[in-house]
């Protein structure tokens, strides 16, 4: 990597923010490189690289100024104006909010899967990444579609209230502590009590529509990264909000075009590097949240199909949201945009 290269992680006190800020270290990016930026909230917030402690400062359309790749790891409407104030100013920028992810004229990029995209020629200098239930599906499907197609996908995905960000975390942990307390949790972030109870509203609805942002955005990022293929599944499904704190679990019906016995699904699976397989449910092993916190591949298991179905695949999957699902792919496609000849 080019050791001049300067970086700027604006939303660096997030969930997602904070993930990204530890992968860096982990790519051996230097403390010098690096400006940690946020709203004015938290400006002047320390946090901790390696050995060395970085002070988190105000964002402003300056900080942008001399900077090589700026990853934004903001909500959608700040990622919107930020995009344009960091390309403006001559970054790479890669944003892993829904601001531009159906925007046809900035690409939509999931590294591993699609990273050829970042060596063409786009107009302007933004990237976005498609979200942490799409990065999952796309890991999962693509292999199956090359053994043997895929036609549908239905999907329940069971989303960790880390989804939404440090106030998800913080309204779980409230709420949790009320309710065991005999006190009446307040909501805030999520529409509905979420402690102790499954929400099946994950993000706003569409205006005029049954479906929410977040089950909207499977189905049009799946079509966006799977066109060029020349097969685009048909992904639906329902976003519910679980309980739990990191991870999200994915029940997953799959309509293969030609019927696979599961031992050869099991295998194509198996032969893929984003993934590990977690199936011996004969010993109580299979894919949990709380085994794919900091684990880079998406767990699949409970592999199973019915007779008189033979080309309908069921199966149960997990992913690290903040980390494989939004960190990982921002860190990915930042530093290959980065390495491109100027
Ligand atoms: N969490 C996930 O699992 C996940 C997965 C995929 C994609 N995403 C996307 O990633 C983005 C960040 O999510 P998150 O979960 O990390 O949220 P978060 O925990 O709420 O963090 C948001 C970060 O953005 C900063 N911020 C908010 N408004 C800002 C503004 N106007 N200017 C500059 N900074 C601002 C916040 O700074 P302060 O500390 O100053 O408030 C904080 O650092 C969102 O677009 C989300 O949809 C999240």
């Amino acid at each position: 990597m080019n050791e001049n290269l300067r970086i700027a992680v604006v939303g660096a006190t997030g969930v997602v923010g904070r993930e990204v800020v530890s992968t860096l270290f982990d790519r051996e990016v230097s403390a010098e490189q690096l400006t940690l930026l946020a709203s004015e909230r938290s400006a002047g917030e320390e946090l901790d690289y390696g050995e060395e402690t970085l002070e988190v400062e105000k964002v402003s359309a300056e900080s942008f100024r001399g900077m090589g790749l700026v990853l934004l790891a903001t909500p959608a409407e700040a990622s919107r104006s930020l995009a344009h104030q960091a390309q403006a100013a001559g970054a790479w920028v890669v944003d892993v909010s829904s601001a531009f992810r159906a925007d046809g004229a900035v690409p939509l990029v999931l590294p591993g899967f699609n990273s050829e995209l970042l060596e063409t020629n786009f107009k302007g200098r933004v990237v976005a990444l498609p979200s942490a239930v799409t990065t999952a599906l796309a890991c999962i499907l693509e292999p199956l579609r090359q053994a043997f197609g895929v036609a549908q996908v239905q999907v329940t995905a069971m989303m960790g209230v880390s989804s939404a960000g440090n106030a998800g975390v913080r309204e779980l942990e409230q709420q949790t502590a009320a309710l065991l307390s005999g006190r009446d949790p307040e909501s805030h972030t999520f529409p509905q009590r979420v402690g102790f109870n499954l929400v099946p509203q994950v993000r706003p609805f569409l205006a005029n529509s049954p479906w929410t942002e977040e089950e909207a955005g499977w189905t049009l990022e799946c079509a966006r990264l799977f066109a060029p293929r020349g097969e685009v599944p048909v992904v639906a499904g329902t976003a519910v909000q679980v309980p739990t704190f990191h991870g999200h679990g994915l029940s997953l019906q799959v309509r293969l075009k030609k019927p696979a016995p599961v031992e050869q699904a099991r295998a194509a699976l198996k032969g893929a590097p984003a993934l590990k397989v977690l199936d011996s449910p004969g010993e109580k092993v299979y894919p949990m949240p709380s085994l794919v916190t900091a684990d880079p591949t998406v767990h699949v298991g409970r592999l199973r199909s019915f007779p008189q179905a033979p080309e309908w695949l069921t199966l149960f999957a997990t992913v690290d949201n903040a980390g494989r699902g939004a960190a990982l792919n921002l860190v990915e496609a930042g530093l290959r945009l980065a390495a491109r000849p100027s």
